[in-house]
């Protein structure tokens, strides 16, 4: 099994990685507890967990749509009527949307309970369930009045007290899914970690396959890296903006019902289109985008969107993006051959430029 620590003070937490460990860490967790668990995760557990008397079970169906302020309202619900207190410790087992919603719940119930995250999607073992964030989407207008959700725009900050990450679990992962995990591992890679992107290309068709050697020591590098980043900057105040790369696309992108995008492929089409902007700034060297797009498509990932929509519809969700300061746009941009700056006050010109070499029009 490895370890993966997360740094931060008197909130410290251990994040534990290992095939067939969920049996056995979760045996830990005495006392009462309300499990989230994902309606598609349920029936992979098995007699993985057994709930006692103090226990509290709730499903949940993992979509976009469902990450709302509703759903954290049935947790709520569903601990009040089991008569959970704030001894009580949420344990959220699924992917990252079952992780986010859970995760706050744990933040709101009582004003705050005990946390375990248990990811189960690739995403969510080397992103989602590490740092703290926690959300829901809300409702937000269309251009053409339509409605649309606007990417985790309320939520809170709150560290689980444990991370278990059973890369067992990770072998019924849907493969579109699983590429979308990638895509997240590419990013922690591009952000000055050259060994992970070597690591990543050489061993493609064994993290496409799934083998369980190769998806431990990628989830384990990986985290390790949002791990650090996180340690040292907790609450998104520098740093940490930095592993938003990609993602100030990926959030105009991922809510367009004509795109049919699953996060992981926006955020796989937002680097690309973060590259861009690099290239034309001339903060990387001539070539940079095509290998990365090379990069991505070997991994399965898109690199383009496949229908045309206008690049104002874009910019318009952009400008909503959490890290803009005073009007001005903020973007997290590769620089170099393997590093990435925050950089604000990027021009209009250059942004629609890339959001046209990404298939906007
Ligand atoms: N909090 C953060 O820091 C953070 C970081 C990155 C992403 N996110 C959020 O995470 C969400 C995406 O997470 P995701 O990619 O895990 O998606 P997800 O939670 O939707 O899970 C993807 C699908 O896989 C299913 N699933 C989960 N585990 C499975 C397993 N072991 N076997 C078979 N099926 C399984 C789910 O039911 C779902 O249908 C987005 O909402 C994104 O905003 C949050």
């Amino acid at each position: 099994m490895n370890c993966v620590q997360i740094e931060l003070g008197d909130r410290s937490y251990e994040m534990q990685i290992g095939p067939s460990i969920l049996k056995k860490m979760l045996g830990d967790v005495q006392g009462p507890a309300m499990f989230v668990v994902d309606d598609n995760v349920m029936p992979l557990l098995g007699n993985v967990i057994s709930f006692g008397g103090e226990q509290t079970l709730m499903t949940m169906f993992a979509s976009e749509t469902n990450k709302t302020m509703g759903s954290v309202e049935k947790i709520w619900d569903a601990m009040l009527n089991a008569g959970h207190d704030r001894e009580t410790t949420l344990v959220a087992i699924g992917g990252g949307i079952v992780g986010d919603v859970g995760g706050f719940a744990a933040a709101t119930y009582m004003r705050g309970v005990e946390l375990i995250q248990v990811p189960t999607t690739l995403l969510a073992m080397v992103d989602a369930s590490i740092g703290g964030k926690t959300g829901v989407n809300t409702k937000r207008t269309r251009s053409n009045g339509s409605e649309i959700m606007g990417k985790n725009l309320a939520g809170a900050f709150w560290q689980p007290k444990k991370v278990i990450a059973d890369i067992q679990m990770l072998q019924s992962l849907d493969a579109r899914q699983l590429r979308c995990g990638i895509a997240e591992c590419v990013k922690h890679a591009m952000l000055g970690n050259p060994v992970l992107l070597t690591f990543i290309e050489s061993n493609a068709a064994a993290i496409l396959n799934c083998e369980l050697e190769v998806m431990e020591e990628l989830v384990f590098q990986s985290a390790s890296i949002k791990a650090k980043v996180v340690s040292r900057d907790e609450r998104e105040g520098g740093e940490r903006a930095l592993l938003n790369l990609g993602h100030t696309f990926a959030h105009a992108m991922e809510p367009m019902p004509e795109l049919d995008l699953l996060h992981g492929e926006a955020v796989s089409i937002g680097l690309v289109a973060a590259a861009c902007c690099s290239e034309a700034l001339g903060m990387v060297g001539v070539g940079f985008v095509d290998h990365m797009r090379e990069v991505l498509t070997k991994l399965g990932l898109p690199s383009r969107m496949q229908t045309a929509l206008p690049v104002s519809e874009f910019v318009s969700m952009m400008k909503l993006d959490k890290k803009n300061k005073g009007g001005q746009m903020r973007l997290v941009l590769p620089e170099g051959d393997c590093g990435a700056v925050i950089t604000d006050g990027v021009d209009l010109e250059t942004i629609s430029l890339a959001l046209r070499a990404v298939g906007a029009c």
